[in-house]
């Protein structure tokens, strides 16, 4: 019992640690609301540093820790590439929120951007959000630093995660699938395929990111490959649990819209305890994938654990 408190503890001061450091970055890259446009810069800094957990760049630092405790090379310099993870995945939600979406007027504990500037700003910062990413991503700066190979290897993984192949792919079948539970057409590979791709996809370029930056060798890169593809899976599992189970104060976003909306989630498909079932199940082999590491990979095991138990 004490050691899991000292554990919990440790994970939470690690993830604290580097919540802070990721938003340093992004503040010092995100143009300033003073510069023009100002609404528009306001409406990407107020979805942006509202208080997300920042998993995907901290998922990152921690596999590229993982693969480079040896060489002790640092993530200092490549600390905006890993934040640029965050700037895509802030401008997915903002999308996902909007009327045409899931209609949400609530995230990260604040009304959402298009309840806050108006439809047409929340699609627009969206958008900037998603290029500042690239932007950030190939700035002069980090190509002092880091390998152009490596950089062009990121910068890859990224667009194509977060596209048609990846996340806005998951997104349209999502949005397809919608009243359709309960019907012949939704099969679990349907369900699979919507989570695994509108949020498994990102979670597991986040740790491939890490892993690329920190050059791992292609046997490093596959377990970790495997670890995140199960945790990312694992991820929206848990999502669509709290939106049964969870609360709005600890969420920051409206709870017992899945069913209300008629969406493709494990709880309506499968039944609650199936999933929580499930959500171990993936969890395990995620924390499977990772014994060819010691104590080096200690803070993804702690991530995993976390990503599983969290309330939020
Ligand atoms: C929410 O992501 C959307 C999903 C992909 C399930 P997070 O749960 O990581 O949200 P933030 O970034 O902490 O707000
Ligand atoms: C969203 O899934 C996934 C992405 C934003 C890519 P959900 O629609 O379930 O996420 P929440 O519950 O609104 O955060
Ligand atoms: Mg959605
Ligand atoms: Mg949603
Ligand atoms: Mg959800």
């Amino acid at each position: 019992m004490t050691r899991t408190i000292k554990t919990d503890q440790k994970l939470m001061i690690y993830l604290d640690d580097w919540r802070a450091r990721i938003d340093k970055t992004l503040e010092a890259y995100l143009p300033d609301t003073v510069a023009m446009p100002t609404r528009l810069h306001e409406a990407m800094r107020y979805s942006l540093f509202a208080g997300g957990k920042r998993i995907r760049p901290i998922l990152a630092i921690a596999a590229f820790e993982a693969v480079n405790r040896e060489t002790g090379e640092k993530i200092e310099t490549a600390l905006p590439v890993v934040a640029a993870i965050e700037l895509i995945h802030t401008y997915s939600l903002v999308h996902d929120d909007l009327p045409a979406m899931d209609d949400d007027d609530y995230r990260r504990g604040r009304p959402t951007s298009h309840k806050r500037f108006g439809e047409a700003a929340a699609i627009l910062a969206g958008d900037a959000l998603l290029t500042a990413a690239f932007a950030m991503l190939s700035d002069r700066r980090l190509t002092a630093a880091i390998p152009a190979e490596r950089l062009l290897s990121v910068i890859h993984e990224l667009g194509r995660a977060a596209g048609s192949l990846g996340m806005v792919g998951g997104q349209f079948v999502d949005i397809e699938s919608e009243g359709a539970v309960g019907s012949q057409t939704v099969s679990e590979e349907t369900l699979r395929y919507v989570h695994a791709h509108k949020t498994g996809a990102m979670i597991r370029a986040a740790v491939r990111v890490g892993a690329l930056l920190g050059g791992a060798v292609p046997e490093a890169l596959s377990s970790l490959t495997i670890y995140g593809e199960r945790l990312g899976l694992a991820f929206q599992v848990v999502d669509d649990i709290l939106d049964l189970e969870g609360t709005e104060s600890e969420t920051g976003k409206r709870v017992g819209k899945d069913a209300a909306q008629q969406k493709l989630t494990y709880p309506i498909v499968m039944g609650l305890e199936a999933s929580k079932q499930s959500a171990h199940r993936l969890m395990t082999e995620s924390l499977e994938a990772l014994t060819v590491f010691g104590p080096e990979a200690d803070p993804l095991r702690a991530i995993a654990r976390f990503i599983v138990e969290r309330k939020s």
